[in-house]
C-alpha cells in the first residue's frame, strides 16, 4: 500500500469569521497540493475548525446562541470561503465531530495509563484569549499578555498534566537528526533553544471551562483546547482504530462516523503548515504527545509570517480585516491567490496594500502573461484560423522549458512559492521579449513562414505557462489551455483586464 502525501492547515478557530490569514495558509496548502497532483502524487489535503474551548464559548454568548449553533455557523462559512476560493481540500474535520471527541477522550485515557498525564493542581498567570498560561519570564510587565496586552488572569485549579518534561531530550535528538522537522531554517534556533531552556508539564484539563471535550474517567475536567486540536492531525488520519479500548461496540460506533482512513497510509504527515505564531505548539507539544504515544513524528513543520493590512495589524478594532472573498469578487479569486504568493518570500512576514495588488496585477498579470496571449493569438490568427496540436520547437526552446520547469520544481521543494512565480513570470517576460525584438508583424510581409514559426513556438511555450500558473490561478489556467489549445482561434475577452489606476 503505497503512503500519500498528507498535507494539513491549522484548524482555525470559530470565534470569528475568516479572514485574508487564514486564507493566505489554506491557499498555500492548495498550491502545493495542486502542484503534487500535476506530478502525479497522491495527495491528502486536510483543513478543518477548532470549535473548543472558552473564548468559543463567550463567542457564542455574545451572539445570544449555543456553542453548537455558533460553531454551525461559523464552520460553515469557512466552508464557504474555500469554496469561492477554490480550495481543493480532501476532508475538513471539526473538532465537534463526536469521532474526533471520541478519539481524543481514547488518547486521553491511554496517556493518564502510561503515566504520561497526571493528576496534580496548578497556580499561575493565564490568558483567556490566548487559552495558555503565561510564567514570569514569558508576561508583559506588570501580568500582562504579550500578545494581547491585556492582564492576565490569576488562576488556581486541580488539572491533569502532560509529561512534557519527560520529552525534552527525545525532542532535541529528534531536531538534530531531522532537519528538515523545523522549516524554515531560520525558524529553528528559537524552537531548539526554547526546549534547551527546559520544559514543564503542560496542564491539559480545565475545570472551569464546560465548552470541551469532557475526560472520560474524569468528567469535571474538559480536556485543554491545544490538546483536543492537535490530534486533528491523527484523528483524522484513521488514528481512532488504534486506540480501541473500552466498550468495543461504542468505539466502533463512534468511528463509523468517521470516512474508513487507512492510517499508514497517510500518517506521518508529510507537512503541517502553520503560522509562526503556532510554530512552538506544534514543534514541542504535537510532537512530544506523538512521542508518548509512541507514534512517528510529521516529516516538517513549516511556520509562514504574517500579514499586515497598509501597515497595520488585522484587526476587527481597526477595522481593516480583508475579506479575500471581497477581493475576489472584484478582481478575480486566481490574481489574488497569486498575489499574496508573489509579493512576499513565503516564509517572511508581509504587508497587504492595494497599490501593491493593483501595481502587480498590471504588471505580472495584464501586461505579461495576459497581453503575450492575446497578441500572439491575434497574429497567428491572420495567417491561419487554427492551432496545431503538436508544434515542433526548436532544441533551445525544449532545453528552456526543461531548465525552468527544474527550477520551478526546486522552488516548490523549498516551499518557496515566491520563487515559483518569479520563475514563471520572467519565462513570460522572455517570450514577450523575443516577440518584441523579432517583430513577427513585420517579418510577416517578407517571410510569412518564419513568422508563423516564431509566434507558434511561443504559443507552444504559453502552453507550459499555463500548466504552471494552474496550481496558483486554477481557473484561470483551464482557461488559458483552452485558449491556446489545437483548433479554430476565436475572438476572447482579455484573461486579466488592466485595473485602472484610479
Ligand atoms: O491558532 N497572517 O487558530 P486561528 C498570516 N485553532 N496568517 C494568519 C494571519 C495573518 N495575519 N492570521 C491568521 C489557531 N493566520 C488554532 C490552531 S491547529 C491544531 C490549531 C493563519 O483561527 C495562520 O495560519 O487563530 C495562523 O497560524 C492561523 O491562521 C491561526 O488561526
Ligand atoms: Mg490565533
Amino acid at each position: 500500500m503505497t503512503k500519500k502525501t498528507y498535507i494539513t492547515t491549522p484548524i482555525y478557530y470559530v470565534n470569528s469569521v475568516p479572514h485574508l490569514g487564514h486564507a493566505y495558509t489554506t491557499i498555500a496548502c492548495d498550491i502545493l497540493s495542486r502542484h503534487l497532483r500535476q506530478k502525479g502524487v497522491d495527495v491528502r489535503f486536510l483543513t478543518g475548525t477548532d470549535e473548543h474551548g472558552a473564548n468559543i464559548e463567550k463567542s457564542a454568548a455574545a451572539k445570544g446562541v449555543s456553542p453548537k449553533e455558533w460553531t454551525d455557523e461559523v464552520s460553515a462559512k469557512y466552508k464557504a470561503l474555500w469554496k469561492t476560493l477554490n480550495i481543493s481540500y480532501d476532508a475538513f474535520i471539526r473538532t465537534t465531530d463526536p469521532a474526533h471527541e471520541h478519539v481524543v477522550q481514547a488518547i486521553f485515557e491511554k496517556l493518564l495509563k502510561s503515566g504520561d498525564i497526571y493528576l496534580g493542581s496548578y497556580s499561575g498567570k493565564y490568558c483567556v484569549s490566548c487559552e495558555q498560561y503565561y510564567d514570569e519570564s514569558e508576561m508583559l510587565e506588570g501580568g500582562i499578555c504579550p500578545v494581547h496586552k491585556k492582564p492576565l488572569t490569576e488562576v488556581h485549579e486541580e488539572t491533569y498534566f502532560f509529561k512534557l518534561s519527560r520529552y525534552e531530550k527525545p525532542l532535541l535528538t529528534y531536531y538534530q537528526e531531522h532537519p528538515d522537522f523545523l522549516s524554515p531554517k531560520y525558524r529553528a534556533n528559537e524552537i531548539i533553544n526554547f526546549v534547551k531552556g527546559g520544559l514543564r508539564d503542560l496542564s491539559v484539563t480545565r475545570t472551569k471551562v464546560k465548552w470541551g471535550v469532557p475526560v472520560k474517567s474524569n468528567p469535571a475536567h474538559t480536556i485543554y483546547v491545544w490538546f483536543d486540536a492537535l490530534i486533528n492531525y491523527i484523528s483524522a488520519a484513521g488514528a481512532g482504530m488504534f486506540l480501541c479500548e473500552g466498550d468495543k461496540a461504542e468505539h466502533e460506533e463512534k468511528l463509523a462516523l468517521i470516512k474508513a482512513e487507512n492510517f499508514d497510509q497517510l500518517w506521518p504527515a508529510d507537512l503541517h503548515m502553520v503560522g509562526k505564531e503556532i510554530f512552538r505548539f506544534h514543534t514541542v507539544i504535537w510532537p512530544a504527545v506523538l512521542m508518548a504515544l509512541g507514534m512517528p513524528l510529521p516529516k516538517k513543520v513549516f511556520a509562514h509570517g504574517w500579514w499586515t493590512v497598509e501597515g497595520e495589524k488585522m484587526s476587527k478594532t481597526l477595522g481593516n480585516v480583508i475579506d479575500p472573498a471581497e477581493l475576489g469578487a472584484k478582481y478575480g479569486v486566481d490574481p489574488v491567490r497569486a498575489f499574496l504568493f508573489r509579493e512576499v518570500p513565503f516564509g517572511q512576514d508581509g504587508d497587504f496594500s492595494m497599490t501593491s495588488f493593483k501595481n502587480r496585477y498590471n504588471a505580472d498579470l495584464a501586461n505579461n502573461i495576459g497581453n503575450l496571449l492575446s497578441r500572439t493569438l491575434n497574429m497567428v490568427s491572420k495567417q491561419q484560423p487554427q492551432l496545431p496540436q503538436v508544434i515542433d520547437v526548436d532544441v533551445e526552446v525544449v532545453e528552456k522549458i526543461a531548465a525552468t520547469e527544474a527550477a520551478i520544481d526546486r522552488a516548490y521543494e523549498e516551499l518557496a512559492f515566491d520563487k515559483v512565480l518569479e520563475h514563471i513570470y520572467a519565462y513570460s517576460a522572455d517570450l514577450n521579449k523575443k516577440i518584441a525584438d523579432t517583430k513577427p508583424w513585420e517579418l510577416a510581409k517578407t517571410d510569412p513562414e518564419g513568422a508563423l514559426k516564431i509566434l507558434l513556438e511561443v504559443i507552444a511555450c504559453q502552453r507550459k505557462t499555463a500548466e504552471w500558473i494552474t496550481p496558483f490561478m486554477p481557473t484561470i489556467g483551464a482557461e488559458m489551455s483552452k485558449r491556446l489549445a489545437a483548433g479554430p482561434i476565436e475572438k476572447y475577452a482579455p484573461l486579466f483586464p488592466r485595473i485602472a489606476d484610479k
